[in-house]
C-alpha cells in the first residue's frame, strides 16, 4: 500500500504525540487493520481490551456501538471515531423505549442484548452479548435468574441461531437485521460449493439460519479466523464482511479463499485520512449522559465478568 504510506506515518506520530491507540475490528480495511491498529479483534475482544488501555485517547476503527462501548469501559479517556456517521443496521432498529414497552409485555423476563446497540439500549438491558459468547452468556442469565424465558435483541437471526443450541431456554427475538450478512442465501452457498469443490464454508450467525443450516461452521469473526488458523482447509470462504478474508488471508498465504463480497457501508467510512484528522483535531470525541452511561456500563460488565 504504497500510496497510504505518509498518511500511517504521520498517524504513528500522532499517535506518540497524544498517547492515542487504535482499535480495529476484524472488518477494517487492510490498509487499516495491518498498518495502524494496535488492538484487533471481533467485538467482544475489542470490549474486553478496552477496559486494559492505558492510552489517554482511543480512537476507534471500527462503528460507532463500538466506540460507545470503548467510552463506557473507559470514561475519563478521549473516545475519537473518525466519522460519526459510521452506525449499524442493527443498532438503528432497537431503542431504549422499544425496550421498555417489552418488558410491560413481558414482566420478569430478563433482557439480554448486542452489543450491537446504542448505549441508550444497552442502559435499559440486564447483559449485554456478542456473537462470541451469546450461548455463553444466555445459558448464565438462564441459571443466574432461574428463568426458561430470555428476551434476546435486536438480531433476531442472532437469537434464531442461538436458540438452535439452547433448546431448554426460549428466546424471544426482535427484527432487526444486519443489513450485510442478511443479504446472504442457501443458493450463495450451494453455488459456492458447486463453483469451488471442496471449499470449506464459515458462516457469520448474523446470517440467517438457512444460511448457517448450509454452512459448515458458524462463528463470530474471532472464531472463524481460529478456525482457519486451526483446520488450515486448502480452501475457505468466509459468509461475513468482505474485508475479514483479506485480514485473515495475510496470516495465511497457503489457503485458498474464495471470496464473494458484501462490503458493510459504515465499517467502510473509515479510512486512514479521516483517523488522521480525528488524531490531529481532536473533534468526533464520543459523549455519554453519566447516568445513563452508569446503566449500560453495568449491562458490558456483566457480560465481560462472565468467562
Ligand atoms: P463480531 O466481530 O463480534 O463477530 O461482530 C460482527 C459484526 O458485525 C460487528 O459489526
Ligand atoms: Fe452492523 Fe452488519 Fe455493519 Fe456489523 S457488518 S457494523 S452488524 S451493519
Amino acid at each position: 500500500w504504497p500510496l497510504h504510506a505518509r498518511e500511517v506515518e504521520a498517524i504513528q506520530r500522532l499517535k506518540r504525540e497524544r498517547n492515542a491507540v487504535i482499535l480495529g475490528h476484524n472488518y477494517q480495511a487492510p490498509e487499516i487493520f495491518n498498518t495502524v491498529a494496535d488492538i484487533v479483534g471481533d467485538s467482544l475482544a475489542l470490549a474486553r481490551e478496552a477496559v486494559n488501555v492505558e492510552a489517554d485517547v482511543i480512537v476507534m476503527a471500527g462503528v460507532h456501538f463500538m466506540a460507545e462501548t470503548a467510552k463506557l469501559l473507559n470514561p475519563s479517556k478521549t473516545v475519537l471515531m473518525p466519522d460519526m456517521g459510521a452506525g449499524c443496521s442493527l443498532a438503528d432498529s432497537i431503542t431504549g423505549a422499544d425496550i421498555r414497552l417489552l418488558r410491560q409485555h413481558y414482566p420478569g423476563v430478563p433482557v439480554v442484548t448486542y452489543v450491537n446497540t446504542s448505549a441508550e439500549v444497552k442502559a435499559e438491558s440486564d447483559y449485554c452479548c456478542t456473537s462470541g459468547n451469546a450461548v455463553k452468556v444466555v445459558r448464565h442469565v438462564a441459571k443466574e435468574w432461574g428463568v426458561n424465558r430470555i428476551l434476546m435483541l435486536p438480531d433476531e437471526y442472532l437469537a434464531q441461531n442461538v436458540q438452535k443450541q439452547v433448546p431448554e431456554i426460549e428466546l424471544i427475538a426482535w427484527k432487526g437485521h444486519c443489513e450485510v450478512h442478511e443479504r446472504f442465501t442457501p443458493q450463495d452457498i450451494r453455488d459456492l460449493r458447486d463453483n469451488h469443490p471442496g471449499v470449506v464454508v464459515l458462516a457469520h450467525p448474523e446470517c440467517p439460519p438457512e444460511v448457517v443450516a448450509e454452512a459448515d461452521y458458524a462463528g463470530s469473526t474471532a472464531d472463524m479466523a481460529n478456525y482457519v488458523g486451526s483446520h488450515k482447509p486448502g480452501r475457505v470462504v468466509l459468509i461475513t464482511e468482505c474485508s475479514m478474508a483479506d485480514n485473515v488471508a495475510v496470516n495465511h498465504p497457503d489457503i485458498e479463499f474464495v471470496r464473494p463480497c458484501n462490503l458493510c457501508p459504515h465499517m467502510r467510512r473509515i479510512t486512514l485520512a479521516n483517523i488522521r484528522r480525528a488524531l490531529e483535531t481532536m473533534q468526533g470525541a464520543v459523549e455519554i449522559d453519566p447516568a445513563l452511561a452508569e446503566r449500560a456500563r453495568a449491562a458490558v460488565e456483566r457480560m465481560i465478568a462472565i468467562r
